[in-house]
């Protein structure tokens, strides 16, 4: 098995006073491997990645980046580190080209020959972003927009990618653009944590699966036998599956 890359270990977490959202949740993401999160809205998924990504600090428990404890560290550091974490929701700036959104993932990179290097990769990777690199950003289908999403996080050339719900609000074709897309992501060898509405989808091309409950993984395995787990079609899968 490849090294573990990013770990969250028995991490506790939540919003202010409230109760803890996180309650000593443990993930382990390995190189080159697709995991993926899955549990009920509410369950704490998009806090897990936030936790991940540094954009929120556990109460305890701690983040592991390539074996260095990297808990509390603010994003900007991670991102540094090599985690890129793509938001639930749309986050490209319509306003603005292509272009423009791809190079704001490497505003960091000094060198010009690098960027430029980076930019031919992240192109290679998803041609559409190339096709319409002067094109206002708006003007992308959603499918289009989410691949200029995942090009701007690769720009650092991450180690690992923390995906939220990559696939919301996509019709069933780009949905499986953008799941090409992350099978492609993980044979260049980076690691990706995943959370994903289609569960059995995301279930069925990941490697590792986890189910979140009460804060804590309730029960993980390779992703294919969690997506033919009879206790999981009533449960997250909106029915039993497919048999
Ligand atoms: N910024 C916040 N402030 C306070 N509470 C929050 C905040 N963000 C999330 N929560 C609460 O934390 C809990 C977990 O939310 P989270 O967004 O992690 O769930 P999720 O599993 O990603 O759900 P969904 O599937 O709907 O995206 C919810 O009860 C939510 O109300
Ligand atoms: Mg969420």
């Amino acid at each position: 098995m490849s090294e573990v890359v990013l770990s969250l270990e028995d991490v506790v977490a939540g919003y202010g006073r409230a109760a803890p959202v996180l309650r000593g949740l443990t993930v382990p993401v390995r190189a080159g491997e697709v995991v993926c999160l899955v549990g009920p809205n509410g369950a704490g998924k998009s806090t897990a990645l936030k936790v991940a990504s540094g954009l929120l600090a556990p109460r305890s428990g701690r983040v592991l980046l390539d074996g260095r404890d990297v808990t509390g560290l603010p994003p900007q550091r991670l991102l540094a580190l090599g985690l890129a974490h793509v938001l639930q929701g749309h986050s490209v700036f319509r306003e603005m080209t292509v272009a423009e959104n791809v190079r704001l993932g490497g505003y960091t990179v000094r060198d010009q020959a690098r960027l430029n290097a980076r930019i031919e990769a992240v192109k290679e990777l998803f041609p559409v972003v190339g096709e319409r690199w002067g094109s206002m950003a708006g003007l992308l289908s959603g499918g289009q927009q989410k691949q200029v999403e995942f090009a701007r996080a690769l720009m650092l050339e991450p180690s690992v990618v923390l995906l939220d719900e990559p696939s919301m609000g996509l019709d069933p074709r780009n949905t499986q653009v953008v799941f090409d897309r992350i099978d492609l992501m993980r044979r260049t060898g980076v690691a990706v944590l995943l959370v994903e509405q289609n569960a059995r989808r995301a279930l069925e091309m990941a490697d590792l699966g986890c189910v979140l409950d009460l804060g804590r993984v309730h029960i993980s395995g390779p992703a294919r036998e969690l997506a033919a787990d009879p206790r999981l079609g009533r449960l997250y899968l909106g029915g039993a599956p497919a048999s």
